[in-house]
C-alpha cells in the first residue's frame, strides 16, 4: 500500500492541501463538492476551490479547479445556490494582504455554465464590501421563502452576521448574533450554516452551526450549533446564552456545510475531518486533508431538551458494508445498559482501546479516545474525555465507521458523534472489543477481522 492513510470511501484529492468543503449543492443526481485547495502544496496556501462530483457520496471523480486567486484575492471558503431559473452562482470571500499586512476580505460571485465546467467571477465583484471587520467570510446563501429573501449569513470575526437581498447582488445588514451566546466569545467564529429543521410535530427550529477556532471538545478547533428560531432577519437561541453544544466530540470534524437541495427530505452535510491545530503537519505525502461521512441532519427530543441528531445515510453503510479493504468496515452494536459498565474497543491491532464508553451506573455517559501513532505533535497526541447526560432507558446503539485511520463513531441516536484522525502503524490490523457490564444485543455486522466480539466479560 503506497499511501496508507488516504481513506476509501471519503473524498481526499488526489494530490495537494484540501481544508473546508465549499458550494455543496445537489444538480439532478450529481452532487458537487467544491472545497479549499492548494493544488500546488500541501500546506495551507493561496486557495483555489477544487471540485469533485459524485452519484453516491462515496464514489468521487475530481474535476478542473473551479475557482483561482485573483486580482481582488485568493478564494476563501463560500457556498453555491441554484436559482429558479436554475442558474448556479458561487459565493466566497476574496481575501487579501495590505500594504501593512493586514488581512482584507470581501464577498464576490462567481456563475457557473450549465454543466458546472466553468464558472466566472461576476463583473461587478466585489458584491459586497468589507465594513471594517479584519474578519469578514465565508457566506453561506439561502432562500427565505416567508420573507421572500435570500439570506447571507458570515463571520464577523466573534459573532455571524445575517444580511438580505432580492436580487442576490444588494445585500443589507440585518443584525449580527453571536455577542456573549456559546462557546469561544473571544475566538474566531467560522463558516455558519443555519437550517430549518422539523420537529415531528408539525413545527421547525432552526439550527445555527458555528466552527469555532479554538477550544473545540479535544482542543483545537471545533463545531458548535445553537436551537431556535429565524425570522429571515434575526436567529433567536431557544437555550440560555451559556449553553454549549458540539456537533461533533472529535478533534478531527470542521467546517461543516449543508447541500443546497431545496428537494431534500434532510438536510446533508459534510465537513472537513481535521483540526486547524496540526492540519498542515498530519503525516500524509501527494495529499493533505480528508472530508468526513455525509450525514443526515434532523433534530431529537432528549431528555435533555432537544438535539441534533446525525445519522450516515444508507447508501455509504452499503458501501461500508460492501468493502472488502480489510481497513474500511463499519460496526454497529446495540447495547443494554447495566449498573457500572463499559465498552473498549481497540483498533489496528493495538491493544490499547481507542474508545471507551463507560456508563456510571447514574445520569452519565463518558466517552475517551486516545492517540495512536504519530507522536510528534503536543496538539494531536493526547486522550481525553467526553460526559454526557443520558437517558438509560433505551438501548445504546453504537455505530462506527472506520476508513484507514480516520475514523466516526456515533451513539444515542446519533445525537452523540466523535471524529478523530490516527495515524497507526498498521492501519489494518484487527479490531477487538471488550464489555464490562454491558449486554450485546445485536451486532450488525460482526467483522471478519474481529478479534472478540459480544464476549462478556465481568471485572
Ligand atoms: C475555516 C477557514 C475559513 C476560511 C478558510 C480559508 O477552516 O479558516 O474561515 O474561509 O478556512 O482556507
Amino acid at each position: 500500500m503506497t499511501e496508507p492513510y488516504r481513506p476509501r470511501l471519503h473524498f481526499t484529492p488526489a494530490s495537494g492541501w484540501m481544508n473546508d468543503p465549499n458550494g455543496l449543492i445537489r444538480i439532478d443526481d450529481l452532487w458537487h463538492l467544491f472545497f479549499q485547495h492548494d493544488p500546488d502544496s500541501t500546506k495551507h496556501g493561496p486557495m483555489h476551490w477544487g471540485h469533485a462530483v459524485s452519484r453516491d457520496l462515496t464514489t468521487w471523480e475530481e474535476r478542473p479547479v473551479a475557482l483561482r486567486p485573483d486580482r481582488l484575492g485568493t478564494c476563501f471558503s463560500g457556498c453555491a445556490i441554484r436559482n429558479p431559473q436554475g442558474k448556479v452562482t458561487l459565493f466566497y470571500t476574496a481575501h487579501s494582504v495590505t500594504a501593512d499586512g493586514r488581512d482584507h476580505q470581501v464577498q464576490c460571485a462567481a456563475h457557473a455554465d450549465a454543466a458546472l465546467e466553468r464558472f466566472v467571477p461576476h463583473k461587478a465583484n466585489p458584491i459586497l464590501g468589507n465594513p471594517g471587520y479584519e474578519v469578514f467570510r465565508d457566506p453561506k446563501v439561502f432562500w427565505h421563502a416567508p420573507t421572500e429573501r435570500w439570506v447571507m449569513m458570515l463571520t464577523e470575526g466573534t459573532k455571524i452576521g445575517f444580511y438580505s437581498s432580492t436580487d442576490l447582488e444588494t445585500w443589507t445588514h440585518r443584525t449580527s448574533f453571536g455577542e456573549d451566546q456559546g462557546h469561544c466569545r473571544d475566538c474566531i467564529w467560522e463558516c455558519p450554516d443555519l437550517l430549518e429543521l422539523p420537529d415531528g410535530a408539525g413545527g421547525s427550529k432552526w439550527v445555527l452551526i458555528v466552527s469555532v477556532s479554538d477550544g473545540g471538545p479535544g482542543s483545537g478547533s471545533g463545531t458548535q450549533y445553537f436551537i431556535g428560531a429565524f425570522d429571515g432577519h434575526r436567529f433567536f437561541n431557544d437555550n440560555p446564552p451559556e449553553t454549549v453544544l458540539w456537533l461533533d466530540n472529535g478533534r478531527d470534524f470542521y467546517a461543516p456545510q449543508s447541500f443546497f437541495d431545496p428537494d431534500a427530505a434532510a438536510p446533508l452535510a459534510i465537513a472537513w475531518a481535521s483540526n486547524w491545530a496540526y492540519a498542515r503537519q498530519t503525516p500524509t505525502e501527494a495529499f493533505r486533508g480528508a472530508m468526513s461521512l455525509p450525514r443526515q441532519l434532523g433534530l431529537l427530543r432528549t431528555e435533555a431538551d432537544w438535539r441534533l441528531a446525525q445519522s450516515v445515510p444508507a447508501e455509504t453503510i452499503a458501501a461500508f458494508d460492501a468493502s472488502r479493504d480489510r481497513n474500511t468496515f463499519r460496526l454497529g452494536f446495540n447495547q443494554s445498559f447495566r449498573q457500572q459498565s463499559d465498552i473498549s474497543i481497540a483498533l489496528f491491532g493495538e491493544k490499547e482501546p481507542h474508545f471507551r464508553i463507560s456508563w456510571s451506573g447514574e445520569r452519565q455517559l463518558t466517552l475517551s479516545t486516545r492517540r495512536a501513532g504519530f507522536d510528534g505533535l503536543p496538539d494531536f497526541a493526547h486522550a481525553y474525555a467526553v460526559d454526557f447526560p443520558w437517558e438509560p432507558n433505551r438501548p445504546l446503539a453504537v455505530e462506527l465507521f472506520v476508513d484507514r485511520g480516520l475514523v466516526e463513531l456515533f451513539c444515542a441516536e446519533g445525537t452523540i458523534s466523535l471524529t478523530n484522525l490516527f495515524f497507526p502503524e498498521n492501519p489494518a490490523g484487527p479490531l477487538s472489543i471488550e464489555h464490562r457490564g454491558w449486554s450485546a444485543d445485536e451486532a450488525t455486522r460482526p467483522q471478519p477481522h474481529m478479534t472478540q466480539m459480544g464476549g462478556q466479560k465481568n471485572g
